[in-house]
């Protein structure tokens, strides 16, 4: 038989998604160090590099030992819902009862729930750009559509978002407008006023909004304004959050969606769909986490705030790149138009060179839907002071190297 029969063709929102970026920069640099032997500097992927707090480890320790391994109620234990609850409220004020939590594995799955609990076929989704990639694929998966907003590039300080652009976005078929803030990929900080724009678009036009609020903890400027900060969050609202990034917990799997009371039948019938319950030991840990101490967190982030000042001193010393200090995440994305210009490279050209000749991962910024990034890298911190100090004293070779061509 020649070709595959019809029933074996992938379906066509399968086909569409693009996976993860980071991911892929991750198995081409192992290559490169095996092909080349050569160390790598890695600018690539955004977990942080240090190891889950014992007292977490612990707890899930322990939680296994006593035999706490089975099913869990879907929307996870009712100790890690209430703890979940009294950490956003202690922060948010937005008085979250546990009933309005459901706990996913990881927070892309509280993204899918999120978005697929909500959109349908035809529905418009503006997502502000650049964005983390996974918002727009669920969205393509729902066989819905995602329209893209940019987000303001300001020379010297980073990305705003530009409610203008999002209202000109906006159509009748619009259901819903993505938000994250902290931002992946640019570090920028959204000011409580630009999150006022939004909740304001999203009363008036009676339009959901749904944040993803993965890097809350990771602040080291200015003011972070929750969705849930707003009274009314409940009738404009679906936030989403985790412990990955806050509490170095990547590989665990520990995220969760924060909607109202109402809707949650119909999350919680989704996710016993999709994956019954978030791994039992997991919630013990995350249990752990948010009740016990924080000084590894803040520890942590102080070192992040340092190396948000160190990465971006190193850059701008290098011609071509305009950098600004981030203030959140743990990202920099600094426009590299007159780079390109000068070396007549496209971005994936330069990021390839880097990796390639010096061994240095970055992003290239169209990783990131849309294109508002096409000529910005991403930079993720999450790395020690000395790789930042050695990489980017790699790119300004590499960049010398390349003007010296010309
Ligand atoms: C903005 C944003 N949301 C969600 C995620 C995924 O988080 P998790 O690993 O908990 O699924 C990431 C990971 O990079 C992220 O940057």
């Amino acid at each position: 038989m020649t070709g595959n029969p019809p029933s074996l063709n992938l379906s066509p929102e399968v086909l569409s998604i693009m996976g993860e970026t980071g991911f892929a920069y991750l198995a081409k640099a192992r290559e490169i160090k095996e092909k080349k032997g050569i160390p790598i500097y890695s600018f690539g992927i955004g977990q942080p590099d240090f190891p889950t707090p014992k007292h977490i480890v612990e707890a899930a320790k322990q939680a296994l030992d006593e035999g706490f391994t089975g099913y869990t109620e879907t929307a996870g234990i009712p100790e890690l819902r209430e703890a979940i609850a009294d950490y956003l409220n202690e922060r948010y004020h937005g008085e979250v009862s546990p009933e309005e939590i459901v706990v996913t594995p990881g927070a892309k799955t509280a993204i899918y729930l999120a978005l697929a609990s909500y959109i349908t076929e035809g529905d418009e989704v503006v997502i502000v750009e650049p964005s983390y990639y996974a918002y727009a694929m669920v969205v393509k998966m729902r066989r819905g559509k995602p329209v893209f907003a940019a987000a303001d590039f300001v020379p010297g300080k980073g990305f705003v978002i530009n409610t203008d652009k999002i209202l000109e976005k906006i159509t009748g078929k619009t259901k819903a407008i993505v938000i994250n803030n902290p931002h992946n990929p640019t570090g920028s900080i959204f000011s409580p006023s630009q999150i006022d724009g939004l909740v304001e678009i999203a009363r008036e036009k009676g339009i959901l909004l749904v944040s993803d609020e993965i890097y809350d903890n990771f602040v080291f400027q200015g003011k972070f304004k929750s969705l849930l900060e707003y009274e009314d969050w409940r009738d404009t609202s679906v936030v989403v959050n985790g412990f990955s990034k806050t509490f170095s917990m990547t590989g665990w799997r520990l995220g969760y969606v924060v909607a109202r009371k109402e809707v949650i039948p119909r999350l919680k019938a989704l996710a016993v769909t999709m994956y019954s319950c978030a791994t039992s030991f997991v919630q013990k840990a995350g249990v752990a986490a948010l009740r016990g101490d924080w000084t590894p967190v803040r520890e942590m982030v102080q070192e992040f705030k340092e190396r948000a000042e160190l990465l971006h001193n190193e850059l701008s010393k290098i011609p071509g790149f305009e950098s600004y200090l981030p203030h959140g995440a743990f990202y920099l994305y600094p426009r590299i138009s007159s780079l390109l210009e000068m070396t007549g490279l496209t971005t994936e050209e330069f990021v390839n060179y880097l990796l390639e000749e010096k061994g240095v991962v970055i992003l290239p910024g169209a990783s990131f839907p849309d294109k508002a990034g096409v000529n910005h890298v991403r930079f993720s911190f999450a790395t020690s002071k000395d790789v930042i100090k050695k990489g980017t004293s790699l790119i300004r070779e590499a960049v010398e190297e390349l003007l010296n061509k010309q």
